[in-house]
C-alpha cells in the first residue's frame, strides 16, 4: 500500500523490501498544509525496531545490486527521470500544498530533478577507473601496476530537508544508486509526502526490492537512533547546522556528507550596475520566501552606493506578489508559524537596536511580508543568524576590505556574491572570501547541479554535485598486479 484513502485523505506507507508498509504501532503523523491548514495526508510514525529492520532489509540484495552493470543501473535512473517528467504537474501540486512552494518553482524542482537523474545516470556510465605504474615513484618498478576502480560503500542514509523534498532527496539517492549503494531515505516530516512520491517513481522505474527503503517519523525521535545504527555505512545529510553538528558528534567513524545552513552575503561595490544587482539580489533573497540555503541573507554595500541600492531594492521588493502559492505568489506562507515568529523576533531585535525598516515587517500567522532592514550593525542578531524567511539586512561598509572582513566574520561559509564591473577587484574579493563558491555578478545559487556545491565552516563538510556526490559515496578499490619476469 503506497497510499490509501481514509475519509478522503491519503494515508501513506513506507517502502521496505519492495512493499509499502505502515507502522505496526498504528501511529501516523498528520501533515497539514502551511498554505491553509488543510490535511495533505498522513504518514506513518515508524518505530525504532521498524527502522532497524528497514536498514537490515537494505542488505538483502545489496551484493546483486552492486554487481549489476552500471549501464543497467543507469537505465533505471533514466526511466525514473521520464516518469518524473510525466508526473511533474501532479507532483508539483503536492509540493505546492505540502511545503507552500509557488507552482512555478515547484514544477521547476521536479523537472530539474529529472535532469539531475539523467545526468547522474550518464555520469555513472562515463566514470572510468585508472591504471598506475609503479615506475613513476622513486625506486618503483614498471612491473608493479595498480588498477583502481570505485566500489560502493553499502547502505547510504539520506536525510533531506523540507525545502526541496524531491530534489534534495534525489540528489542523494541518484548518485548513491548509480555508485552501487542501497539507500535508506529519511525525508523531512513536512515534505515527506512529496519524497514518498519520488520513491514510488523510482520503484516503478524498476529498482530491485530493498535497494531504496524509506522511513518516516520525527527526526527528534528517530534521529539519534538512525544515525548510530551499525548497518549505516554513509550519512548524506542536508539540513540545519544544529542538527548536522549533532549528527557529526554521534556518527563516530562513519563517513559524512553534510550541506548545512548559510548566511550568504551579496557584496555590492561602488562600480556595480545597481539595477542589475538589485534585480539579482531580490530574486536571490526572496524566492520561496527566503527558505533556501543559498538565499542571499545579507547585503554588504559600500557607503557610496547603499542609498541608491536600497531605493532600487525597495521598489522591487514591494512589487513581489505575496500570498497563496497556487496563485504563484513569490512570498508564500512559511513552513510553520514558529518559523515566522522566529523571523519576526529577528526583525524586532534589529529595530530595537536601531535598524531602519525600509519595507515589510508585517506578519499574519505564518505569512510574513518581504522585509528589508537598513543600517543593520554587528550587534543585531539578524546580521549573523539565518532567518530562513523573507528578511534581508543591509549592512553598510566603508570599503572592500571592510566588506571582506564582515563577510568572513560569519560562522557560515556557503556562498557569496560580489557585484562589480572590475574583474580584478572581483577576483581580489573572491579569493579572500571563506566560502565554498563565490558568484561574480550573480545571486548565490546551487545550480547547475553538476557544479561542485559545498559549504565551509558551519555550512557543511564534503562536496555535492553529481560527480562529486558519486565519488563521495564510493571508494577506490586498488588491485595491484606484480609481474614476474619470465
Ligand atoms: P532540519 O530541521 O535540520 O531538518 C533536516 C532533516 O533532519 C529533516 O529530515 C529532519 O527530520 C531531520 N532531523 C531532525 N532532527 C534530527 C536528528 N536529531 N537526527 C537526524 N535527523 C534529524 O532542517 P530543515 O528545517 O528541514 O531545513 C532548513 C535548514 O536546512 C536550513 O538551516 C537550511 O540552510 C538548511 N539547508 C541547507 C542546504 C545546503 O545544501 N547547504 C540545503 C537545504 C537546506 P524532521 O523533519 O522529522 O524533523
Ligand atoms: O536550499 C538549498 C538548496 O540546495 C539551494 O538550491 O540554490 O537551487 O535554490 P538553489
Amino acid at each position: 500500500m503506497f497510499q490509501r484513502l481514509q475519509e478522503g485523505h491519503p494515508v501513506y506507507g513506507n517502502l521496505m523490501g519492495g512493499r509499502w508498509i505502515t507502522s505496526q504501532s498504528g501511529k501516523f503523523i498528520d501533515i497539514h498544509s502551511p498554505v491553509d491548514g488543510s490535511l495533505v495526508g498522513k504518514i506513518p510514525a515508524m518505530t525504532q525496531e521498524e527502522v532497524a529492520a528497514s536498514i537490515q532489509d537494505t542488505k538483502t540484495h545489496l551484493k546483486e545490486w552492486a554487481a549489476m552493470p552500471v549501464f543497467e543501473r543507469a537505465n533505471i535512473l533514466h526511466r525514473a527521470a521520464t516518469l518524473l517528467e510525466e508526473r511533474a504537474k501532479e507532483l508539483a501540486e503536492i509540493l505546492v500544498m505540502e511545503i507552500a512552494k509557488d507552482r512555478k518553482s515547484a514544477l521547476s524542482e521536479v523537472t530539474r530533478t529529472a535532469d539531475l537523474l539523467r545526468y547522474t545516470a550518464d555520469m555513472g556510465k562515463s566514470l572510468e577507473g585508472q591504471a598506475m605504474s609503479g615506475e613513476n615513484f622513486p625506486g618503483g618498478s614498471p612491473d608493479k601496476i595498480s588498477f583502481v576502480t570505485r566500489v560502493p560503500l553499502g547502505t547510504v542514509l539520506a536525510i533531506s530537508p523540507f525545502n526541496y523534498p524531491v530534489n534534495l532527496s534525489a540528489s542523494k539517492i541518484g548518485p548513491a544508486l548509480i555508485g552501487g549503494n542501497a539507500v535508506l531515505l529519511k525525508p523531512a516530516t513536512q515534505g515527506a509526502i512529496s519524497a514518498l512520491h519520488l520513491a514510488k517513481i523510482i520503484q516503478e522505474a524498476g529498482l530491485p526490492d530493498g535497494i531504496l527503503n524509506t522511513v518516516t517519523g520525527r527526526g527528534s525521535q528517530l534521529g539519534d537512533f538512525i544515525v548510530t545504527q551499525e548497518g549505516i555505512d554513509f550519512i548524506n545529510f542536508t539540513g540545519s547546522t544544529e542538527v548536522g553538528m549533532r549528527i557529526s558528534q554521534l556518527s563516530a567513524m562513519r563517513p559524512l556528507l553534510m550541506e548545512l545552513g548559510g548566511k550568504d552575503a551579496a557584496i555590492v561595490l561602488e562600480d556595480a550596475d545597481l539595477d542589475f544587482a538589485a534585480e539579482n539580489i531580490v530574486s536571490g533573497a526572496y524566492s520561496y520566501s527566503g527558505q533556501r540555503c543559498t538565499a542571499v541573507k545579507r547585503i554588504l554595500a559600500t557607503d557610496q552606493v547603499a542609498d541608491d541600492l536600497v531605493e532600487k531594492l525597495k521598489k522591487r521588493i514591494e512589487a513581489l506578489p505575496v500570498g497563496d502559492p497556487r496563485d504563484n505568489a513569490v512570498i508564500t506562507p512559511l513552513i510553520s508559524e514558529r518559523a515566522a515568529e522566529s523571523a519576526q523576533e529577528l526583525i524586532e531585535d534589529a529595530l530595537d537596536k536601531g535598524a531602519k525598516l525600509v519595507t515589510g515587517g508585517q506578519r499574519e500567522k505564518n505569512l510574513l511580508t518581504p522585509t528589508l532592514l537598513d543600517f543593520v550593525t554587528a550587534e543585531m542578531d539578524v546580521a549573523w543568524e539565518e532567518p530562513f524567511a523573507p528578511v534581508l539586512p543591509v549592512i553598510r561598509v566603508k570599503d572592500v576590505e571592510d566588506a571582506i572582513q564582515i563577510a568572513n566574520r560569519s560562522e557560515y561559509g556557503l556562498q557569496s556574491s560580489v557585484f562589480t564591473h572590475n574583474i580584478d577587484q572581483a577576483f581580489y574579493v573572491a579569493r579572500r572570501l571563506e566560502v565554498g563558491t563565490v558568484q561574480i555578478n550573480n545571486k548565490t545559487e546551487r545550480g547547475p547541479d553538476h557544479f561542485p556545491f559545498l559549504g565551509v565552516k558551519a555550512s557543511g563538510m564534503g562536496t555535492q554535485g553529481v560527480r562529486y556526490s558519486i565519488e563521495a559515496m564510493t571508494r577506490p578499490k586498488v588491485i595491484a598486479l606484480n609481474l614476474q619476469n619470465p
